[in-house]
């Protein structure tokens, strides 16, 4: 019922007025995948809880990753920041203004936007740019193209295109496992680990039993990474399962 209003909220209106997507709403393999979320022996909060179609096209940092048939690479994270960056559009020339100051520290002992906390290094001066955790990513091996990789997700994007390179490089995993592999993340401030739903409970017990303070909220998104690896003489092009991205190729 709660996941069936959520959509109602979003996607109900008089068809007179607004494209329902009915057939899409409808769809079994669509119904399933929203009752997995449910847990069982938990209810989940429904300010956790959104509207569950695909959006067609998200308020977030885009990445995206490409190789062409001569080996050619690009690896392109693009942001304003925010969802429409400061809000502001330059006049006569059709944009939105990125909100990047954030990146600064602004007001140290103070938490960022994404609760990151930054020091005097990363203050704000003339000329200076700000840190960033955009890590569009080209691996090389032996000089030759092995791996084109990157993420939106602000400080969770480090973490987690490091995962999804050790899940290559160290576990072995084709393109598309090492980027579903569920993924942890640890920023230092807040002092909480974050776990995706999909690592075992039992870990997670473990991990709260360490001294850990575990964040495995249902819902809890960290990242979403698009990937190439190079596999011979063929191309693994995977896409997050946890966006709206597709791997294609022409
Ligand atoms: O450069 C940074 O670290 C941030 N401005 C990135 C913002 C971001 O990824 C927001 N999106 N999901």
């Amino acid at each position: 019922m709660r996941r069936f209003f959520a959509d109602r909220s979003e996607y109900l209106g008089d068809p007179d007025f607004v494209k329902v997507p009915v057939s899409k709403l409808l769809d079994p393999a669509y119904i399933r995948s929203r009752s997995h979320s449910i847990d069982p022996d938990h209810a989940t909060p429904s300010a956790t809880l959104k509207p569950g179609l695909a959006a067609g096209e998200g308020s977030e940092t885009t990445h995206f990753s490409v190789v062409d048939s001569q080996g050619n690479a690009v690896a392109v994270t693009y942001t304003l920041n925010e969802g429409y960056g400061n809000g502001i559009t330059a006049p006569g020339l059709g944009f939105l203004l990125n909100d990047e100051m954030d990146d600064f520290t602004s007001k140290p002992g103070s938490p960022n936007m994404f609760g990151l906390m930054q020091g005097k290094a990363n203050a704000i001066q003339p000329g200076k740019r700000p840190l960033s955790a955009m890590t569009p990513t080209i691996l090389l091996r032996d000089g030759k193209l092995f791996m084109v990789v990157g993420s939106p997700g602000g400080p969770r994007i480090i973490t987690a295109v490091l995962q999804v390179i050790l899940n290559v490089l160290d576990f072995g995993m084709n393109a598309q496992d090492a980027v579903d592999f569920p993924r942890f993340h640890h920023q230092w401030m807040p002092d909480k680990l974050s776990v995706e739903r999909g690592v075992s409970p039992d870990t997670v017990a473990l991990l709260r039993a360490r001294g850990h303070d575990v964040d495995n909220a249902l819902g809890l998104v960290l990242a979403r990474v698009e990937a190439i690896v190079v596999d011979g003489g063929w191309l693994q092009g995977a896409s997050d399962g946890r966006g709206s991205g597709k791997a294609a190729g022409y």
